[in-house]
C-alpha cells in the first residue's frame, strides 16, 4: 500500500501527533514531579498516544526518569498483572540483558525469577513460586519500581493502559486495595493509569469508599478542536504535495465529529483519492466508502442488541430530552421510566453511548451517522 500522511490503528506518535499541547505539558509536568495521573477518554481519542508522546519528549529531556508501559489488553488474571508489572520494569530500568537478569535477582530473590531471551528483545520473567505462594506475597513485585528506583537513584513512572481491564480479575475491590497500600507509600515512583470505559473508571477514581479515590491527578481527555484538525490535515496534504482547502478540512472534521481516529481514517481516504486537490466531492465519496467498508460491523452490533435499547438510540437521535417523560416512552415504546436507567447502563457498558454532564450521544459518529439516517431514517 502506498505510504500515506494519516495514520490510525496505530499510534500517533511525532509529525503524526497534532495539538494536545496543554495535557502534553501537563503529563510532561506531572511526570517530573511524580504526580501519579489518571486518563479517561471514550474509545479511539487519544490517550495511549498522548502517553507515548510525553514519553518520548521525557526520554530526550531526563535520563534518570525511566518510563515503564504495561498494557492490560491480554491480562485476565491477577497473576498475569504482576508478571507483567515485574517484566516490564525490569526492562525499563535496564538496557542490557546482563543487567535485567542481574535486577530480576537483585530485586525479586524471594520469587526465584528465571529469565529467558529471544533475539527480539523480548525478556520472559517467569517465577519459580506458584500462582498460591505469589498470591499472598505480591508485596516484592508492587514494591518494585520504588527499590529499584532508590537503589538506583532514578526516578520511575509506570503507566498501566487499558486499566479497566482489572474488572475481569476475580476480586477487583480486593486488588485496587493491594495496589494502592502499597503504592502510595512510593516517593520515588509515580503511577499513570488510563484507560476507556470511561464510567466505569469514573468509579473507581472518583467514588470515596473506592481506594484509587483522589489517588492523582485525573485528566479527562477532550477532543482536538477542528481548528487544530483543519491546520494538520492541510499541512499533510501539501507535504505530500496535494492540496485541500479548508472548507472541505473541516467537512473532514464535522463528518468524524472531530474523533482522534475517524479524522485521520477519513483524511487518508479522502487524500487517497486526490490527484491534486482535494474537493467536496472526494471527501463525501471517502465518508461513503467508509460507511459502507463498516456496515457489516454495524448491523452485527445492531443486531445484538434488543429491541427497547434500539428504541431507546432512536428516541436519542431524535434529539429527544425528557427520556423518562411519559410521552417520549409511550412513543419509542420504552416500557417504564424504571427502565430507562438500566437501558443506558447497558449501553455504556457496552460502550455504544457516553453520558456527560446531562448529554447523551453515540461514541462512535460514523456508526450514529449510519443508524440514524440508514437504519433509522430519522
Ligand atoms: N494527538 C493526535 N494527533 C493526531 N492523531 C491522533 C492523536 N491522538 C490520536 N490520534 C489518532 O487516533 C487514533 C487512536 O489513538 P489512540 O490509540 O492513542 O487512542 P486511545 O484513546 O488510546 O484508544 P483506545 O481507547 O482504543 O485505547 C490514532 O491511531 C491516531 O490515528
Ligand atoms: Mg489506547
Amino acid at each position: 500500500m502506498e505510504n500515506t500522511p494519516f495514520v490510525f490503528g496505530k499510534l500517533a506518535t511525532q509529525i503524526d501527533f497534532t495539538d494536545r499541547e496543554k495535557e502534553t505539558s501537563q503529563v510532561v509536568s506531572n511526570f517530573k514531579a511524580l504526580v501519579n495521573t489518571i486518563i479517561l477518554s471514550p474509545r479511539r481519542w487519544g490517550k495511549t498516544s498522548l502517553v507515548k508522546r510525553v514519553s518520548e519528549i521525557l526520554g530526550n529531556e531526563e535520563p534518570d526518569l525511566k518510563i515503564c508501559h504495561i498494557d492490560l489488553f491480554n491480562v485476565r488474571k491477577e497473576e498475569d498483572f504482576y508478571i507483567a508489572l515485574a517484566t516490564e520494569i525490569i526492562k525499563a530500568t535496564s538496557t542490557k540483558w546482563e543487567e535485567r537478569a542481574q535486577n530480576a535477582k537483585e530485586f525479586l530473590t524471594r520469587l526465584l525469577p528465571r529469565i529467558s531471551f529471544s533475539p527480539e528483545d523480548q525478556s520472559e520473567i517467569s517465577f519459580g513460586i506458584g500462582w498460591e505462594e505469589l498470591k499472598k506475597n505480591p508485596d516484592e513485585i508492587l514494591n518494585l519500581a520504588e527499590t529499584i528506583a532508590v537503589e538506583r537513584g532514578l526516578k520511575i513512572v509506570v503507566c498501566i493502559d487499558e486499566f479497566q481491564g482489572i474488572s475481569e480479575f476475580e476480586d477487583p475491590l480486593a486488588f485496587q486495595r493491594k495496589l494502592r497500600s502499597h503504592w502510595q507509600r512510593h516517593t520515588h515512583v509515580s503511577y499513570c493509569l488510563y484507560g476507556s470505559k470511561r464510567h466505569m473508571l469514573l468509579e473507581v477514581f472518583s467514588n470515596p469508599s473506592m481506594p484509587f479515590y483522589k489517588f492523582g491527578d485525573l485528566i479527562f481527555l477532550e477532543k482536538i478542536s477542528t481548528e487544530n484538525w483543519v491546520e494538520f490535515i492541510s499541512r499533510r496534504f501539501s507535504e505530500t504535495g496535494k492540496k485541500i482547502r479548508e472548507e472541505e478540512s473541516i467537512i473532514i472534521a464535522q463528518l468524524a465529529e472531530n474523533h482522534s481516529y475517524y479524522v485521520q481514517q477519513l483524511a487518508q481516504q479522502s487524500w487517497l483519492r486526490t490527484d491534486s486537490i482535494c474537493s467536496a466531492a472526494i471527501v463525501n465519496k471517502a465518508h461513503r466508502g467508509l460507511i459502507d467498508q463498516l456496515s457489516l460491523l454495524f448491523i452485527n452490533i445492531t443486531e445484538s442488541l434488543s429491541t427497547t435499547q434500539l428504541n431507546l438510540l432512536k428516541a436519542i437521535l431524535s434529539g429527544e430530552k425528557q427520556l423518562s417523560s411519559q410521552s417520549i416512552l409511550q412513543k419509542y415504546n420504552l416500557g417504564t421510566s424504571g427502565n430507562i436507567l438500566r437501558l443506558k447502563q447497558s449501553l455504556l457498558t457496552r460502550e455504544i453511548i457516553d453520558i456527560t454532564a446531562d448529554q447523551i450521544d453515540l461514541q462512535d459518529p460514523i456508526y450514529k451517522y449510519w443508524l440514524k439516517l440508514e437504519y433509522f431514517r430519522i
